[in-house]
This record gives structure tokens, sequence and C-alpha cells, in this order.
């Protein structure tokens, strides 16, 4: 072969392979593992891939891609998937991102049609949290980027001119107010901003594992007595390890009264505000300065999709906004639009993210997701109910909206130890995906559950796996069996 072939009849026969490849694919999933390594030699063909330097067929590229990628894929979608936050993803979201690819929209912005379907993909973010619909807000990769993109702007809304001066000329330290049960994202967030990591106050947590509301007051007048300046506080609706929400409104009396920037960081739980009985719980959400939402887990679309939303749309033309001659247009330009994005954001080449959130929001629904969200609550509370019964589990801490976290309770065995094994073996044996965090210095499981292909019987199966595998590793670890 000596070109390569971009014809519009070879990208379709392309896409039949591919349909059938991913169909395949999908279809599969739920028998194999939820999470399978690729094999040394795969690996090692991988590593050992030379640079091509003639074209190749697309036939052999899709075969490299049946036999080499698509076995050992993640897993996330699996009906037992329940590692870390990661969940199943509409398969209308992945046609529609190949249709956004397709047509390869770049959307910085302008007056093309994908500028109008950002703006009413984060119009309807807005109404399921609570804002006005008017509020500002852009897609980014994920809770990271958006942590990140609302604490920049905070940084200049609370630090004015910093933007241009840097942080050079601050005479008092800033000070940003979190819990140790706050995404590690933050922290990171946090050095990318010049601000470093000591600018955190990590505050205490109460018995349901949210912000000690008491002890931010308290911080705020010490830290302001000694100088310093409490420009922010961050609460979190669904943290990553208990899935705690913080309190919300008194968080936000309390930075209101105090002149603080309010950001909440709802990656995964935000959009739990649209669930009337939790309403209670994220009272306070809607008046915050900045909210993090990732349609990638609670809305159900696949990767990348993450959003921020800010209060005051100025606040991110204030941090972002930049002038080049190359992207000079004049107000009643054919090509000028009612938003440029890459004014409110740090990149200026963005894919097509809002097609596939526009038609999974669209094929879900309100009421959809109200009931895919309760399934996903209840199987957790199933899950710790099963614990709760089960002779050899116990639960760790609290279960907050869909995560429960629980340890198997060896017999003279360290326990830490045991479980962290426990996690390893039950990962390695594929039934069931999860992952293991620290919860009040215990080590142990933690299921989160954001899976609409989840069942009881899924639970249950779980349940009588975990249980095999750790029965099958205290009698290896018992002291009487180790040589
Ligand atoms: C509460 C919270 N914040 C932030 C993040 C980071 O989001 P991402 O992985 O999309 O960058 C996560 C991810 O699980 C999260 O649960």
């Amino acid at each position: 072969m000596t070109s390569p072939d971009f014809s519009v009849d070879a990208f379709e026969r392309t896409l039949t392979r591919v349909a059938a490849l991913a169909a395949g694919y999908l279809r599969a999933l739920p028998e194999r593992e939820a999470f399978r390594r690729p094999p040394d030699e795969v690996v090692r063909r991988f590593q050992t891939a030379p640079l091509p330097d003639r074209p190749s067929s697309i036939e052999t590229v899709l075969d490299d891609i049946e036999r080499d990628i698509l076995p050992y894929s993640l897993g996330i979608g699996h009906p037992r998937w329940w590692g870390y936050i990661r969940a199943s993803a509409s398969p209308l979201g992945m046609a529609t991102d190949l249709l956004a690819t397709t047509m390869n929209n770049n959307c910085s912005g302008s007056a093309q049609i994908a500028t109008f379907v950002e703006m009413t993909v984060m119009r309807w973010l807005a109404e399921l949290i609570g804002y006005e619909p008017s509020a500002g807000g852009i897609l980014l990769s994920g809770g990271s980027a958006a942590n990140f993109v609302a604490l920049t702007a905070m940084r200049e809304a609370m630090l004015p001119g910093s933007r241009a001066s840097g942080l050079m000329g601050i005479d008092r330290r800033p000070v940003v107010y979190v819990t140790h049960e706050t995404h590690s994202c933050v922290r990171r967030a946090v050095e990318w901003l010049g601000l470093g990591n000591e600018a955190l106050h990590l505050l205490p947590i109460d018995s349901q594992r949210r912000m000690d509301v008491a002890a931010l007051e308290r911080a705020i007048a010490n830290d302001s007595e000694a100088g310093r300046h409490p420009i922010c506080v961050i609460g979190t609706t669904g943290t990553v390890n208990t899935g705690a929400i913080d309190p919300l409104a008194r968080i936000r009396d309390i930075a209101k009264r105090e002149g603080l920037w309010f950001h909440v960081d709802g990656a995964y739980g935000a959009v739990g505000a649209a669930l009337p009985e939790l309403a209670g719980q994220y009272e306070g959400l809607a008046d915050a300065d900045s909210v993090a939402l990732n349609p990638h887990k609670w809305l159900y679309v696949p990767y990348e999709a993450g959003a921020v939303l800010v209060k005051d749309r100025n606040a991110l033309t204030r941090a972002f906004a930049t002038q080049a001659a190359y992207l000079e247009v004049q107000d009643d330009d054919y090509f000028n639009g009612p938003l440029w994005f890459h004014q409110q954001g740090p990149q200026l080449s963005r894919a097509f993210r809002a097609l596939k959130i526009w038609a999974v929001m669209r094929q879900i629904g309100l009421e959809g997701y109200r009931a895919l969200w309760r399934r996903d609550i209840a199987a957790a509370a199933e899950l710790r109910r099963l614990v709760l019964e089960h002779p050899r589990l116990e639960p760790v801490g609290v279960t907050g909206l869909s995560i429960a976290c629980f340890r198997f309770v060896p017999d003279g065995i360290d326990p830490d130890m045991f479980n962290r094994r426990l996690v390893d073996r039950i990962q390695k044996d594929g039934r069931v995906f999860l992952a293991g965090t620290t919860v009040d210095g215990i080590y142990c499981l933690r299921a989160a559950i954001i899976n609409f292909r989840t069942s009881t019987s899924d639970t249950r199966l779980a349940i009588d796996v975990i249980a095999e595998l750790g029965v099958q590793l205290e009698r290896e670890l018992s002291p009487a069996n180790v040589p």
C-alpha cells in the first residue's frame, strides 16, 4: 500500500466494521472480567512497535485494535464495575461522539452550531443545580480541569490584578478552606495557581464526614487575626471517599458574611440537587460562586466531559480573556457568534464535547435521570445492608449518595494489610471491580455505583465473591499456613 485511503467510501466501510466491533465489545462486556490486564506479549508488541514508516490499510489497523486493544479495555460499564468514581456511559453518547469527531469542529466559539449546542448544555446544567440559566460556564475535560478553572476565576476575583502582576505584590498570605475529604485535584489546582499548597487550611469533619462549619468560622477568625487573607472555601457535594455532602447552606452564610468566594466541587454529586428528596442537603448550592460538575460521572456521558459553572460569567472573562490579532472578529462579522469559549477558559482548540452531553441528556431526560440516580443510591444502600448481614464483613464510615465502604474482618490478621491484599485479589479475579481507600484511619473496600447496568443480582453476587476471596486469602495468610 502506497498512500493512505481517506475516501468517504472507505470511511463508510470502516464505520460498518467499527459498529460491529463496538457493539460486540458492549455485548461481551458483562461476561468478561471487569478488569483484564493485557498479557506480556501484547504489552511487548506496543513497547517495541517501531514508528510506522509506510501507510497501513484500514483493515490492518482495525485488526490490531480488535486483537490487542478491545479485549483489554478497563472494563468501565461492566455491571459490577464500581471502582473509583467511574460511570457506565450511554451508548448514544459514544455514537454521537463519533459524529462530533466526524464534524471535527473546533469549538473555540463563533456562530457555528456547536456554540449554540454548548450554550444549551450549559443552560441545562445550570438549571439542574438550581443556578440561573444566565450563569456562565464552559465544558472541560473533567473535574480536575473544572476545579482549576473555577479557582482561577476565584483568584482573579479575590486578588484582583494577580493575573497581571502575579502574586509578588501580595502582602497577606491567601487561605483556602477545605477538609481532608476534599479531592486531591483541588490541592493541585491551588499549586498551579501559584498560591502554594500551604495556602490550604484543612478543616476537621463531623461524624457524617462533612465539613465542621464551627471550625471553619474559628479558622477564618484566627487566620484573619494572624494577618492571613481568607479568600475561598470549598464545599463538596459527594466526597470522593464516602459521598458525603458538606453543609452548603451554612458554608454559604459564612462565606457571604466573611466575603469569601464559595466554590463547590460537585464533580460527582452536584446533579443530586435535582432529586427532590435530597433538596435539603443541597440547599446553598445555587448560591455558590462556582461549581465543578462532571457529565462523565453521574450524567452517564462517555469521557471526557467536565463542566464548570460560575454565577458571574465575567469572572471567567476576567480570568481568561486575551487578545490576539489572528483571533480578532468584528461585532457584525458573519462568523461572529454569541460567545467565544476560548475567552472563558484555558483552551483555544476545543472538541465538540457538547454534542454527546446534549444527546445523552435528551435521551435520558430529567425524570429518567432521577430514576437512574435512585437506582444507584439504592444499590449502594443494598450493598451496605448485605454487608451488615454478613458475618465476615462490616461497613466502614457512612454511606453517602451511591458509595458504600466496608471491609472483610479477618481472624487474627492485621485487617488493613489484609484488606489491601483483598482489593488486589478482587481486581485480579475480575468478577467485580472495586478500589480501596482509607476512612477514619481504616483501610477498606469502596464501591461507587454509577452504573445503570448494575442489578440486585450483581450486588448479591459481589458480596458472595468478596466473601469467598476473603476466606480464601485468610486461609492462605493465617499463621498456621504461613511457612
Ligand atoms: C469529588 C471529585 N472531584 C474531582 C474529581 C476529579 O475529576 P476528574 O477525574 O474528572 O478530573 C473527582 C473524580 O473522581 C471527584 O470525585
